[in-house]
């Protein structure tokens, strides 16, 4: 089983990941078009800004939202020191370069042993957070469902099982199999899941039409 999942799994693991990322943007582009402008279609302008100016209260509003802290600050910052270690912590480690180094022949940098663990132990404190708010609070329950507690056991299981790993805590050998089996399942579950959001977020917020997108243009769905 060690051999399966150190050996051909994980490299399908990386061609699907890798695969599946050029898939989805490909997807998002043959799925979206060119916004074409009323007003270059019949000669009238598409809308009266004027008239549909929204009342101030509105417009204080839309102000405070559009703010880069929007409406929740403290959630903003915590998700964003949350993002960065999710992508760093794995990809900085030191056993995994190792092994990347074995099978591929080349490895990024790596952290310190203890701090990159200590990264871990951040990353599972943010975990406890997450779970926390989505089951107490009433207006982030009511908008989860199954899969949101799927995905989360899919993000936070290897980052839970390489900890231990680590350590060895206990059952070392069954631990590391089980690291190596959630980590592969997490970087296949990436792109076709709703994780795909990484790669969306900037798909959706800088091509389609919005006051965020690139150049004069944009794209619709
Ligand atoms: C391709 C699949 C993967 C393999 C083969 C793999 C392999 C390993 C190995 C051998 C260790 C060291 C355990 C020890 O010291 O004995 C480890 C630790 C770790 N792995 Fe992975 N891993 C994989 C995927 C992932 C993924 C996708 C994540 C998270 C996104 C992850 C997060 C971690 C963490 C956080 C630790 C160390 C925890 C600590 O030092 O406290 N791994 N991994
Ligand atoms: C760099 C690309 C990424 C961007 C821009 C991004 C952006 C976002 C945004 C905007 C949210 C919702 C807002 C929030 O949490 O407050 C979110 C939630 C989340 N993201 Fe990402 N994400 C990225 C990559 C990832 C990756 C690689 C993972 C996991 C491996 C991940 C795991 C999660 C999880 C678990 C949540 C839900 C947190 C909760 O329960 O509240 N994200 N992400």
């Amino acid at each position: 089983m060690y051999e399966l999942l150190r050996g051909p799994l994980a490299t399908a693991s990386f061609i699907i990941f890798f695969l599946g990322i050029i898939y989805q943007i490909i997807r998002f582009f043959t799925l979206t078009r060119k916004y074409q402008p009323v007003s270059r279609i019949n000669g009238f302008t598409r809308t009266d800004k004027k008239q549909n100016k929204p009342s101030p209260a509105i417009q204080k509003l839309a102000k405070r939202k559009g703010n880069v802290m929007g409406m929740e600050p403290n959630m903003a910052v915590i998700t964003t020191i949350f993002h960065i270690l999710v992508i760093v912590t794995p990809v900085f480690l030191l056993s995994h370069n190792i092994l990347i180094l074995e099978s591929w022949g080349f490895s990024l940098p790596s952290f310190s042993e203890a701090f990159s663990d200590f990264l871990t132990l951040l990353v599972l404190a943010f975990g406890v957070f997450f779970l926390y708010r989505r089951v107490i609070l009433a207006k982030v329950r009511a908008v989860s469902s199954l899969s949101d507690y799927l995905t989360f056991l899919v993000v936070f299981l290897p980052f839970i099982t390489g900890f231990i790993a680590y350590h060895q805590f206990f059952a070392y050998k069954y631990m590391i199999i089980l690291h190596m089996l959630t980590g592969e399942i997490m970087l296949v579950c990436l792109p076709f899941s709703k994780l795909v959001h990484m790669l969306y977020f900037f798909l959706n917020r800088f091509f389609l039409v919005s006051e965020y997108n690139f150049g004069p243009g944009g794209r619709v769905w």
